[in-house]
């Protein structure tokens, strides 16, 4: 969810519904706001997207105001549960999971408090107006109610009777204050108010913050804390379709400047710069790949090569699994977390998890500034720009750049890369933009959406790297054309999931491997039998003719470590075509988030 609050000189709903839609990545279910007007609060919501609340809002002259765009976790995605909820004196928006809402929400409703919503904000709300009507003041009430809420939130607040001003607090959710000539901001990412100000201050956990237009005044339990503002490097610039009919086709299309752009900012002609830039890897004998969704495909490529290449012991695990799955962690291991937003809750968990353990971090994210970036012992960014599309594409091509890049890094420290091949990885790492640029002026790949059409059920099979990207590429088809597909080890498949291959169903294998090339044939060849119509990717050189191939595409030989960096892009521009054609919402798939912050 993502969550904006003005005090100002500026019309507010101008403001709220502009930092609305720069943080309509947070989630798009339902959305609202809540503005003071001549001393009243005036709250408007709406179920789906931010366009929705803006057709329904009457002109205002109000100034001062909060607002949320919301991911439903719970309650169902209504204007009853779209944020902002009032209880009595007090009106707010949340980001986070209140844990211990059952227990407050029996609580109050003994003490006669009716609750309208199915939302676990709604108890955040009677906790606040329980002490403010005891008689507390404010801020006291916003620090007490910190200890009493379990779990995560960022809460932007309105009392009634206090007009023109915005309280707000936080922890383990992200909150971020602006201060400008004409009014001063808090909202869950700068993006939301950056075209006004990038004079920032990142709120930290458990403090609260009193906002006017003239004045921002922030406290902690041991009272005012003085805190210094500074100047946010982040840009404006990525957020202009460019003539794409979606920011998805876009930031496919800008891969290959953004590889380059990646690649420029670790090495110039040879791999010298690794010493100063990587983390020294000499006494680490296992390396944990953490993050959620297709970072954690990034990360399983990079367990593929840092063994392979690195002979490093490595495991990768979506961060969930990672955090309560009592890792064995000691003074050797590396925990590299890997996420675009660098704001994901249960990676940021396990980063902290990890920090409090005192173990080793790297942190490989898009977003600098983030909570991952700023909070990991080592941060490798990566230069993608900023990504709109819900659906990652250019962000996890540069996630896995840099992770073959440390792998790299990781060779040459234990002395297991000859220097031949290092000339080889530098002469194809230069050509790679050149190369992507040309798999994604390649047509071929629409013939693959024709040859899918409406197929419900469509499986991914490749073996090793292909097997990872092959999960990429089946995530990719789901979130954003609704088609379900399954990834399988192609090995893998003979062992029950077969059952479900009948005439016509579609098979997309990819090789890219020499030495699994001939064991993938054999796993297509399994499938063919069975009826499947056969789509192959596959690297030029590995290309034979095999009868009843329905369609191929072919995909340029470079290094086998680089690779995984061009071979997911037929499977993005697949999912593109097949969503287009289904009539989706590119940039925005229905029920998902770009940036997931509950956990
Ligand atoms: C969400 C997005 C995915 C993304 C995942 C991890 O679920 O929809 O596309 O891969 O979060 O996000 P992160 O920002 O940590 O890479």
């Amino acid at each position: 969810c993502g969550i904006i609050g003005y005090a100002g000189t500026k019309n507010a709903h101008g403001v709220l519904i502009d930092g609305l839609k720069a943080l309509e990545y947070r989630g798009y279910d339902s959305s609202g706001l809540a503005v003071f007007t001549q001393g009243k609060i005036n709250t408007v919501k709406a179920q789906g997207k931010i366009k929705n609340l803006e057709a329904l809002l009457k002109e205002d002259i109000g100034t001062c105001g909060i607002a949320h765009t919301r991911w439903a976790t719970h309650g169902e995605a209504n204007v009853v549960n779209a944020h902002p909820h009032t209880i009595g004196m007090v009106t707010l928006v949340h980001n986070g999971i209140i844990e211990n809402a059952d227990e407050l929400r029996q609580t109050y409703q003994q003490k006669g408090i009716i609750f309208v919503s199915n939302t676990d904000t709604e108890t955040a709300a009677a906790l606040l107006n329980d002490f403010v009507s005891q008689g507390m003041n404010k801020i006291d009430a916003c620090l007490r109610a910190g200890k009493y809420l379990k779990g995560s939130y960022a809460l932007a607040i309105l009392f009634a009777d206090e007009p023109e001003t915005i309280y707000a607090m936080r922890k383990d959710s992200p909150l971020i204050l602006g201060l400008s000539d004409d009014g001063n901001y808090v909202a869950s990412d700068v993006s939301a108010f950056l075209k006004a100000t990038n004079k920032i201050l990142e709120l930290e956990e458990h403090e609260v913050v009193r906002l006017t237009r003239s004045q921002v005044e922030i406290f902690n339990q041991q009272g005012k804390a003085e805190r210094d503002w500074h100047t946010s490097c982040r840009e404006l610039s990525g957020l202009d379709k460019n003539g794409f009919d979606s920011y998805l086709l876009k930031e496919i299309h800008e891969q290959p400047l953004a590889i380059k752009r990646t690649l420029a900012a670790y090495m110039n002609e040879s791999f010298d710069d690794f010493e100063t830039l990587m983390p020294d890897l000499t006494t680490v004998d296992f390396i944990y790949f953490v993050a959620c969704g297709s970072a954690c495909h990034a990360g399983m490529l990079a367990k593929h090569w840092f063994e392979k290449l690195a002979h490093i012991r490595c495991a990768c695990e979506c961060a969930s699994e990672f955090r309560y799955g009592n890792p064995p962690l000691d003074q050797n291991t590396l925990v590299v977390l890997i996420s675009q937003s660098g704001e994901t809750a249960d990676t940021l968990a396990a980063l902290r998890m990890c920090r409090k353990k005192g173990i080793k971090t790297v942190a490989i994210v898009n977003v600098e500034g983030s909570s991952i970036a700023k909070e990991a012992d080592v941060y490798l960014p990566t230069l993608a720009g900023i990504e709109v599309s819900v659906a990652t594409t250019k962000a996890y091509t540069c996630q896995v750049a840099v992770l073959t890049l440390f792998c790299i890094h990781a060779a040459i420290q234990r002395h297991q890369l000859p220097i031949k091949d290092q000339k080889q990885l530098l002469a194809d790492l230069n050509r790679l933009p050149a190369l992507m640029a040309d798999l994604i002026r390649n047509d071929t790949i629409s013939q693959f959406a024709d040859q899918i059409g409406d197929a419900h059920n469509v499986f991914f099979i490749g073996r090793g790297l292909d097997y990872a990207q092959s999960l990429e590429g089946s995530l990719k088809l789901k979130e954003i054309s609704y088609i379900h597909s399954e990834a399988y080890a192609a090995g893998e498949l003979k062992h029950g999931t077969i059952s479900l291959i009948e005439a016509g169903t579609p098979v997309l294998a990819l090789i890219s491997d020499a030495a699994l090339a001939a064991k993938t044939f054999s796993n297509m060849a399994e499938v063919k039998a069975r009826g499947a119509k056969l789509l192959l990717v596959i690297r030029e050189d590995l290309y034979q003719h095999q009868t009843g191939m329905d369609t191929h595409l072919k995909l340029p030989k470079v290094h086998p470590l680089l690779q995984g960096i061009i071979s997911i892009i037929p499977y993005q521009l697949l999912a593109y075509h097949l969503a287009k054609r289904h009539g989706c919402d590119l940039d925005q798939p229905r029920n998902l988030a770009k940036s997931v912050t509950v956990e």
